[in-house]
């Protein structure tokens, strides 16, 4: 090999040599590069498991508070049910005092008319001028008098009669035998003076005798919970509406069907009616749980089922049937 050959070579393995220097020099940086990444990564990591362990841990404080509310809010829901039986029944009170008030204030001006009477009579017997025909007249006024106190008696007697059964399964969930057309027209007789502007006419059509062995309390707070929506709900102040109730039973199931002409329910919210708290009528006073009770005392209570059809501008139609 001649000298230059030897120099060429050299200048050849030198530039490689340089090559790989470079090449070393650039993978030293690369290497550092991807420590310092692995290291960042690291970090990285470090620090996604340390905040995925504070948003766990806020996770189970925040499931704990909604458990404690889901708690809180199921008491509240009790309280609010017990609150609404409570209203129903001052309602009732209400209305007791209203229908009572009529044959009673009558019976006492009438036994004031007898007692004004007999005073004349005695007055009249003592001053030696009494006549056949006074007494006579007397004798009318008194019985006639007498007959009319006794029927006003008679009808404050029955409506404490029936107010008193009414309030009675009203507040305990007693089941007993009753006659259901008369039971539901105790109810209507009971809540209807509660709506003192109240202008809807409530009929009541079916079997006079049927009889059954249920929940009369369950069914009086059913059929409150109809009146009052069809009342603040489906009709304007001051508009005429007829309500029907109609009632059968066959073999061992008993269908009450309720309808009112009124406004009907918005097919938007139909869906909803049964959800509890929901209401069209917070402003009035509506909690929204009228028709959430109504639902439970009957598929849990009256072990049965409730339907219903509504149109806007036609009304409503709540059927609900139950075994008894
Ligand atoms: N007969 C009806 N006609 C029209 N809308 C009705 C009728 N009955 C119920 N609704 C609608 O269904 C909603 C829910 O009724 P629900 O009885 O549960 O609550 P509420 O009457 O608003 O309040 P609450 O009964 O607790 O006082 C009402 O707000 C109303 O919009
Ligand atoms: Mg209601």
């Amino acid at each position: 090999m001649e000298v230059e050959d030897y120099t060429s070579k050299i200048k050849s393995l030198e530039k490689e040599n340089r090559i790989l220097k470079k090449k070393l020099e650039r993978s030293e940086i690369d290497r550092s590069k991807l420590e310092a990444a692995d290291r960042n990564k690291e970090t990285l990591l470090k620090k996604v498991i340390c905040d995925l362990q504070e948003y766990q841990s806020i996770l189970e404080k925040k499931s704990n508070d909604l458990e404690q509310t889901l708690t809180n809010l199921s008491l509240m829901q009790n309280k609010l049910v017990e609150a609404e039986k409570m209203a129903a029944l001052g309602g009732l009170v209400a209305g007791v005092a209203h229908e009572i008030n009529t044959p009673v204030g009558t019976s006492i001006t009438l036994a004031s008319t007898l007692r004004d009477e007999t005073q004349l009579l005695s007055t009249l017997i003592e001053t030696g001028c009494l006549k056949k025909s006074l007494l006579k007249h007397y004798l009318e006024i008194a019985t006639e008098v007498s007959c009319l106190i006794l029927s006003n008696l008679n009808r404050a007697g029955e409506l404490v009669q029936s107010f008193k059964q009414v309030a009675v399964d009203q507040s305990s969930s007693e089941r007993r035998s009753f006659k259901v057309k008369e039971y539901i027209q105790e109810v209507i007789i009971s809540i209807l003076p509660q709506f003192k502007q109240n202008l809807c006419k409530v009929s009541i059509s079916g079997d006079d005798t049927m009889q059954i062995y249920s929940y009369p309390g369950a069914l009086a707070q059913v059929i409150t919970n109809f009146i009052n929506n069809s009342i603040l709900h489906a009709y304007l102040p001051n508009k005429i509406g007829n309500i029907s109730i109609y009632i059968q039973q066959e073999s061992d199931q008993v269908i009450i069907q309720y309808r009112d002409d009124g406004s009907g329910i918005d097919p938007e919210i139909f869906g909803r009616i049964y959800d509890p708290f929901f209401t069209t009528a917070r402003d009035k006073g509506g909690t929204g749980l009228g028709l959430h009770i109504t639902y439970n005392l009957v598929t849990q209570k009256l072990q049965g089922s409730i339907d219903c059809e509504s149109e806007l501008g036609k009304g409503t139609i709540f059927t609900g049937l139950f075994w008894v």
